[in-house]
């Protein structure tokens, strides 16, 4: 099975995700339904709240096969570095964001043993990418508040493309 990813304006992607108390069957359930879900959106990380699970765990893949990484900690960072970011719940949009280029993580993999590694550029990207979704922030919130009024305009107009809200003629638009 495979997940419907949740898309910006979902307030399931605005809360704080629950740490995860017991990596139980469930919770082996959801990662292994999770992993084709971004397979399939052809995304190199996706988080629990992008699905619409409220727990604190992401999967990535950058080419390594698949990771999980549950209830993980950036205990560490280093530098500054600005790189295009997209997301599977903001689609078609890229931003330049700045972030600390290492970083320090630690958390638990799948089988519930405890990871510390440090990451550096497209990885270190990522994990802080998926770690904002776990705390219900997306790479809009990292914009100036400019840039950010620019890419709401951006993702409303691309969004009233892709799926109009009212009939073709004589609808009202909303605003
Ligand atoms: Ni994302």
């Amino acid at each position: 099975m495979s997940y419907d990813i949740r898309l910006m304006g979902d307030p399931v992607l605005r809360q704080r995700a629950a740490e995860v108390i017991d990596i139980d069957a469930r919770i082996v359930r959801i990662v292994e339904d999770m992993i084709p879900t971004m397979y399939e959106a052809e995304g190199i990380g996706l988080a629990a709240p992008q699905v619409g699970i409220q727990k604190r765990l992401f999967v990535y893949d950058i080419g390594e096969g698949a990771q999980t990484l549950v209830n993980p900690e950036i205990v560490e960072s280093d530098g500054e570095w600005a790189f295009d970011e997209g997301c599977l719940s903001v689609p078609g949009l890229y931003f330049e964001i700045v972030r600390p280029q290492q970083i320090h993580v630690v958390g638990r993999d799948l089988d519930g043993n405890e990871v510390s590694f440090e990451a550096d550029e497209v990885l270190s990207r990522l994990i802080q990418h998926e770690l904002d979704h776990l705390d219900g922030i997306l790479l809009i919130d990292r914009l100036s508040k400019k840039e950010r009024k620019v890419a709401l305009k951006q993702w409303r107009e691309l969004r009233e493309s892709v799926t109009p809200v009212h009939p073709p003629a004589g609808g009202l638009s909303l605003r």
